[in-house]
């Protein structure tokens, strides 16, 4: 099959559209569109600008009749979402009562360093030995905060479809997998002064991949297994934690966030049956104007905010979103007819303006090794932690050409961009605005601009499909 194919197909010039291996699940699977799709709940503040989350596991039902022990911000998988607002500095406990350390990044933030989620910056539980001689590595740089650690984020950034999500070293893709991760929404005045749809017409849209053991576990190779080197993609669509899952939808406007969370799956949304997504967002933030699209390619790590007027179907009518590969993701069904006052302006927001780059790097994401030692590497070199790229200086623009020998979704923390050139031509449509995760397709170069503003530190730039990123795909960059 195309998603059994990964390396080699890789390997011969083919353009394999799926990029992990696929795990089958070992259960029977509920027919899809019967679970209703859930709304993650929201975060409540214990104090205004202080929010205080605890890791946990916890046995939810995911698949109907069975459960499955998940490891979740507040013990849900997807975690609670943060509603949090441009200038309003923000302060997340994070308390670990996990079996393992963990490391929390919010994906999109303009994080300071000390806060980013650094992989070796650990919330480490109660009586666990994640010391240098207790039988970890001890790496430049690591931390070991016991039991609780305080994420502060100053929020100086614009309204944008943020998420968070586990980020320790050599374990991301186990730890997302079992379901640390979750959304953050930032939001301003520019946004709120549009007329967007919201309230229940806005919907975030987690979308990711599972297998599940007989038993209802979540089934995962062991870490590190070369065998799923390409990455691990399940056989079940989650949305928000749901397989499949069916919404009721009056027939009005709808702003949906979609996010791809899935360790290496990628999609390539659509409607059926037809339809189009006008693109108001993306990774980070409003688009100047929008942009209609009836695909969506979504690589892990990215975010699209769209539109999407339930009122071009007829009450009644179902209408799916649908991947090419995976066939259903999830289902709308058009119950009524309803007033609608929301509108998607011309005109949506004034992103900030690119700047000239005063510096050039490339940064080549390839296979290195062969089969027995065998790692994903960073121009040449497997991650290793205080071992900087690139010093890019802060207040400035670069522009990094990415090029990559498979399918690399590429995410700088820190650091936004915009997409200047792909394969040598003009960025695709879907690319467009600020973002700040970008797939590079086989044998691809993509140029991005980014800007390095906010905070002088340690951050890093790694592929977002997770298998990649722990098995060595990533590297830091400080600014200076
Ligand atoms: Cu969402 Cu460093 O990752
Ligand atoms: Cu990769």
């Amino acid at each position: 099959t195309l998603a059994g194919a990964g390396l080699a197909a890789a390997g011969c010039g083919a353009f394999p559209e799926s990029a992990g291996r696929l795990l089958t699940s070992r259960l029977p699977l509920p027919a899809p569109f019967t679970v209703p799709l859930p709304i993650p709940p929201l975060a409540r503040p214990v104090a205004p600008g202080r929010y205080e989350v605890t890791q946990r596991t916890a046995k939810v039902e995911i698949i109907p009749g069975t459960t499955t022990e998940i490891w979740g911000y507040d013990a849900t998988f997807p975690g609670p979402t943060f509603e949090l607002r441009r200038g309003d500095p923000t302060t997340i406990r994070v308390r670990n009562e996990l079996p393992e350390p963990t490391s929390t990044h919010l994906h999109g933030g303009v994080n300071p360093p000390g806060s980013d989620g650094y992989p070796t910056d650990l919330v480490v539980p109660r009586g666990h030995s994640a010391h240098p001689h207790g039988g970890h590595p001890s790496h430049p740089g690591m931390r070991l905060n016991p039991v609780a650690k305080d994420y502060h984020y100053p929020l100086d950034q614009r309204a944008a479809t943020l998420w968070y999500h586990d980020h320790r070293m050599d374990f991301t893709a186990p730890q997302v997998w079992r379901g640390l991760a979750g959304l953050a929404l930032v939001r301003d005045e520019e946004e709120d002064a549009l007329p967007l749809p919201r309230g229940e017409r806005e919907l975030p849209l987690l979308i990711c991949d599972r297998a599940f053991e007989e038993d209802g576990s979540f089934r995962y190779p062991r870490a590190h297994d070369p065998h799923y080197m390409a990455g691990v993609e399940g056989d079940v669509i989650l949305v928000n934690g749901a397989p499949w899952p069916v919404a009721e939808v009056s027939a009005t406007r709808h702003r949906l966030r979609l996010l791809n969370a899935s360790n290496a799956r990628r999609y390539r949304l659509r409607l059926a049956p037809g339809g189009r997504f006008t693109q108001i967002g993306s990774d980070a933030g409003l688009l100047a104007a929008p942009v209609a699209h009836e695909v969506i390619p979504i690589s892990p790590g990215e975010r699209y905010d769209v539109v999407v007027d339930f009122s071009a179907y007829p009450v009644g009518s179902a209408v799916t979103l649908t991947d090419e590969l995976a066939g259903d993701v999830m289902r709308f069904v058009v119950t009524r007819r309803a007033a609608d006052d929301s509108a998607v302006p011309a005109v949506l927001s004034r992103p900030p303006e690119r700047t000239r780059a005063v510096a050039m790097r490339a940064f080549d994401f390839r296979r290195t090794g062969d089969a027995g030692n065998a790692a994903w590497t960073i121009n040449g070199r497997p991650y290793r932690p205080g071992a900087p790229l690139a010093r890019p200086r802060l207040g400035t623009a670069e522009m990094w050409r990415l090029t990559s020998d498979f399918h690399h979704p590429v995410h700088l923390h820190l650091a936004h961009f915009q997409v200047l050139a792909r394969g040598g031509r003009p960025p695709s449509a879907t690319d467009a605005g600020w973002k700040d995760t970008v797939d590079v397709r086989p044998y691809e170069v993509v140029d991005v601009l980014a800007r390095f503003d906010g905070h002088r530190g340690r951050y890093m730039i790694h592929c977002h499909n997770l298998e990649h990123e722990d098995m060595a795909m990533m590297a830091d960059f400080d600014v200076v």
